[in-house]
């Protein structure tokens, strides 16, 4: 009997062309699940390139405005802000204030576009004079009085007109302390994104030279998750969930895919995940230097993160990939 008699079961039969792989392919990115990050600066006409991020700039007000018409004529998700203010102190006030340079940012983006849906990372290492989280007791981050205050920050977002706020800065309690603040100012409706399984990473180093946070002393630690752990996470997201938060984040991407999928197996809210500046960098980095094809490895990696049960992906991709897939 010759051996391929015995073959019943061919796979290949459903990739012979583009029309059958089409039909039976299980999972589809879109425009829509993308968010495109934008750095804030304080200024006019300021668009400023950040070496480590090629294609990624800070941008003063006027400039974020084009940015965000041009993602909301690509169809993207929405956008999050991060703002690097004029002004850094110890407890990062200028988050806070009615006219801190993310406040400011989100109203004047509202107004020129009403119909993009804006989310406000809400975190003070971008405004503290000490890079970290939060204001600083003894040698870390005070978990208790740092969630005090965010939860007047995401109300500072929020009657900016924000659609969304996200805390970042994984202290215990963040996200109750945040939705106690939005309720007690009339945002019930207001949703929070939670970065509650966020891991310390060496993948976040481009962003803290576009974000200006990195810490004068010592590092993150204290506060964000340990790399090594799985379990952790699904007691982080739990919590989290528990405390209110309407989706979860994942955060890296790339190296964490395994805790994305645990998430979406475990619970049943909508999932996100930060495809982060390191793992763009190392693309563009590639890709400069005509080593990869950067269409393909971007297409590839955020249909991987859906795979993996991303709902929504935060990209530096974002506008280039809503080309593509158009
Ligand atoms: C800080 C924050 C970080 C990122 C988003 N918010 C990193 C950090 O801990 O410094 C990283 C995003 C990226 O690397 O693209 N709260
Ligand atoms: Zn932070």
């Amino acid at each position: 009997m010759n051996l391929t008699d015995k073959i019943i079961h061919r796979p290949r039969r459903l990739r012979t062309n583009p029309a059958i792989r089409r039909m039976v392919r299980e999972n589809h990115l879109h425009p829509e699940d993308l968010i495109l990050p934008l750095f804030i600066v304080p200024g006019e006409n300021i668009k400023k390139p950040i070496l480590s991020m090629p294609g990624v700039d800070q941008l003063s007000i006027d400039q974020a405005v084009m940015v965000a018409k041009e993602a909301q004529e690509l169809g993207l998700g929405g956008i999050i802000l991060f703002g690097i203010p004029a002004k850094k102190d110890g407890t990062g006030s200028d988050a806070r204030s009615a006219d801190g340079i993310v406040q400011r940012a989100i109203a004047e983006i509202k107004s020129a576009l009403p119909e993009l849906y804006i989310i406000a990372d809400t975190c003070f290492c971008e405004y503290t004079d000490h890079g970290h989280c939060g204001p600083i007791k003894g040698s870390s981050v005070d978990n208790d009085a740092t969630i005090e205050l965010l939860g007047e920050a995401a109300v500072a977002q929020a009657k900016a007109g924000v659609d969304m706020v996200a805390p970042s800065g994984m202290m215990d309690g963040m996200v109750q302390a945040i939705r106690a603040g939005l309720d007690s100012a009339g945002y019930e409706e207001l949703p929070i994104l939670s970065y509650g399984v966020k891991y310390s990473s060496a993948y976040y180093g481009p962003f803290r030279e576009a974000a200006e946070n990195t810490p004068t002393f010592g590092d993150r630690r204290a506060y964000q998750m340990d790399s090594a752990n799985r379990l952790e996470a699904i007691r982080e997201a739990a919590l989290d969930i528990d405390q209110g938060a309407d989706i979860m984040m994942v955060k890296p991407g790339l190296a964490y895919m395994d805790i994305l999928r645990d998430l979406k197996n475990h619970f049943d809210l909508p999932l996100a995940v930060y495809n982060v500046s390191g793992e763009y960098a190392m693309v563009k980095a590639a890709a400069m230097q005509g080593w990869i094809d950067e269409k393909g490895v971007v297409l590839e990696t955020l249909t991987g993160f859906k795979r993996a049960g991303a709902d929504l992906i935060l990209t530096y991709h974002g506008l280039d990939a809503a080309r593509w897939i158009r």
